[in-house]
């Protein structure tokens, strides 16, 4: 049975984020403005109900998770590498690529501004690249949907470029802090017309010859970080750019892996990474390793419903990526590292995780990086844990996607978690031996992780768990509820 408030809901929808991938690649291939894009893997293009927002119902499961799943490939990779493929001379090939709408929005932007793209099957992809400062103007505005990655990251592209073009996104992007990266990148000497809120839509043009700067990040954010670097990859001389602390360096990484002379060192807790321009990127092949920041839910499900035993496949373990599996660890979670290998540069293994008693944990704001998209996943947990949590410097998550942190305390107060929400902080006291009330119908704010969250919450709750919608789940997970079921729960839809 749904949730009183989850019946007949109907929703605001973005451009992009209401169709599938499949839409979305088969709206691209339409588009005569965009034919370099070719799905040729045939046949499995569904189209999509634009109108309706999709609710569910999470019901504490009836037996234990169980089996072994393959996790696919992880966004922040999935965006970099259809980025640096397209700068890049020649031809990369992809496989593992995470088709969610985010990451294709990326892909359809890079496409305007010259790059080709070929899709052989699921997560396969040819880019042909333009080489760098190949990159030509686009005659349509860039359109990021939901992704702030994509729409941080383009902007660094196309500063570096010379070129100009607009940026826009939905209605949840076009409320996202943008001066975090238009500032340094007009030091770079990009021209920005915004509006007095810096916010999309942003009409950015860049310099003949961007400058190289020396930046000292004001906030944590592997964003910002990246988009100096992409503007930098045309700028002559040394961008340097110095971050405490360190964010995921996955920028750092694949520009090496494409050629760039890239250098990252620590100077105390800082850590300094250099550029040297103007660069030249060569083509490669990249496999995309599994997502840990999707890893999450399935794993937290795992954690807390009794008796359960499961295996993620190819899951990254960046050391700046892998904070709520340490986290989840020390709270007692049985999470085994197994098959440890490396993979496009990373350190790659599969978790067996296994039902655990979760005793409650401290966490730092230093953990914060490691870990920035997983504290709703990590919130579930505390709620089912013994104790009282407490989680610092959480500041950012009032700027993502929806403002997360006070999404989960609503969220949690409304299914009778007791909690103290901070400016910065949280306090969840968890339910201990016994079930979180649940019953309450979840506000996801158009937020894919929010929706995830609680349902893996309902999933061990006393009465069932609602969310108002899940087609965000699409930007970053598509195949989430394939694979829940491929571990044994079924969502009601
Ligand atoms: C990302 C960086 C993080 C993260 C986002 C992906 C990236 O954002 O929240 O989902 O791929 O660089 P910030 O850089 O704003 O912390």
């Amino acid at each position: 049975m749904k949730c009183r408030d989850c019946q007949n809901q109907k929703t605001v929808f973005y451009k992009l984020s209401n169709a599938t991938p499949l839409d979305v690649l088969r709206q691209i291939s339409e588009n005569n403005d965009m034919t370099a894009i070719t799905d040729t893997s045939a046949g499995n293009q569904t189209p999509s109900d634009a109108a309706t927002a999709k609710p569910a119902t999470a019901h504490a499961c009836a037996a234990p998770l169980h089996g072994s799943v393959t996790m696919a490939g992880d966004k922040s990779i999935s965006h970099r590498a259809l980025i640096l493929s397209a700068m890049a001379t020649g031809t990369s090939h992809i496989t593992g690529l995470l088709e969610g709408t985010d990451v294709l929005a990326t892909g359809q932007a890079m496409q305007q501004l010259g790059a080709k793209m070929t899709r052989h099957g699921e997560g396969a992809w040819e880019v042909s690249g333009v080489g760098t400062g190949g990159l030509r103007q686009p005659d349509a505005p860039l359109d990021f949907g939901n992704a702030g990655t994509g729409v941080r990251l383009v902007m660094g592209v196309v500063a570096g470029a010379g070129i100009e073009a607009e940026f826009i996104g939905d209605a949840s992007l076009s409320v996202r802090p943008m001066a975090r990266v238009t500032i340094p990148l007009a030091q770079m000497g990009a021209q920005i017309r915004s509006n007095e809120k810096g916010t999309l839509p942003i009409h950015l043009a860049g310099p003949p010859v961007p400058m190289p700067i020396d930046y000292e990040l004001p906030i944590a954010s592997a964003q910002v970080k990246s988009a100096i670097l992409l503007a930098g990859v045309n700028a002559p001389g040394k961008t340097t750019i110095r971050e405490t602390p360190i964010t995921r360096d996955h920028s750092e990484n694949l520009l090496a892996l494409f050629g760039a002379p890239i250098d990252q060192r620590l100077e105390g807790d800082q850590h300094i990474v250099t550029l040297t321009g103007e660069a030249q990127l060569t083509a490669t092949d990249i496999a995309v390793p599994g997502d840990p920041s999707s890893a999450a839910f399935p794993m937290v499900a795992a954690l807390c419903v009794p008796g359960s035993d499961i295996v993620l496949k190819n899951i990254m373990l960046n050391p700046q990526r892998d904070g709520l599996i340490r986290v989840l660890r020390q709270m007692g979670g049985q999470i085994d590292i197994l098959e440890e290998r490396q993979q496009a540069g990373e350190r790659v293994a599969d978790l067996r995780v296994r039902y655990s008693t979760l005793q409650a944990v401290t966490v730092e704001a230093d953990m914060a990086p490691s870990m920035i998209d997983e504290y709703p996943a990590l919130a579930m947990a505390a709620a089912c844990a013994h104790g009282t949590s407490h989680m610092f410097g959480l500041h950012e998550l009032r700027v993502k996607e929806s403002d997360r942190l006070s999404a989960i305390a609503d969220g949690l107060r409304a299914n009778g978690v007791t909690l103290i929400e901070g400016e910065d902080d949280l306090q969840i006291t968890g339910c201990g031996d016994g079930r979180v009330a649940g019953g309450a119908s979840i506000e996801t704010r158009h937020d894919h992780r929010i929706a995830m969250s609680f349902l893996v919450l309902g999933l061990t709750s006393t009465a069932p768990i609602c969310v108002d919608d899940t087609t965000m789940i699409d930007t970053s997970f598509p195949s989430f509820f394939a694979l829940m079921q491929d571990l044994g729960v079924d969502f009601e839809r």
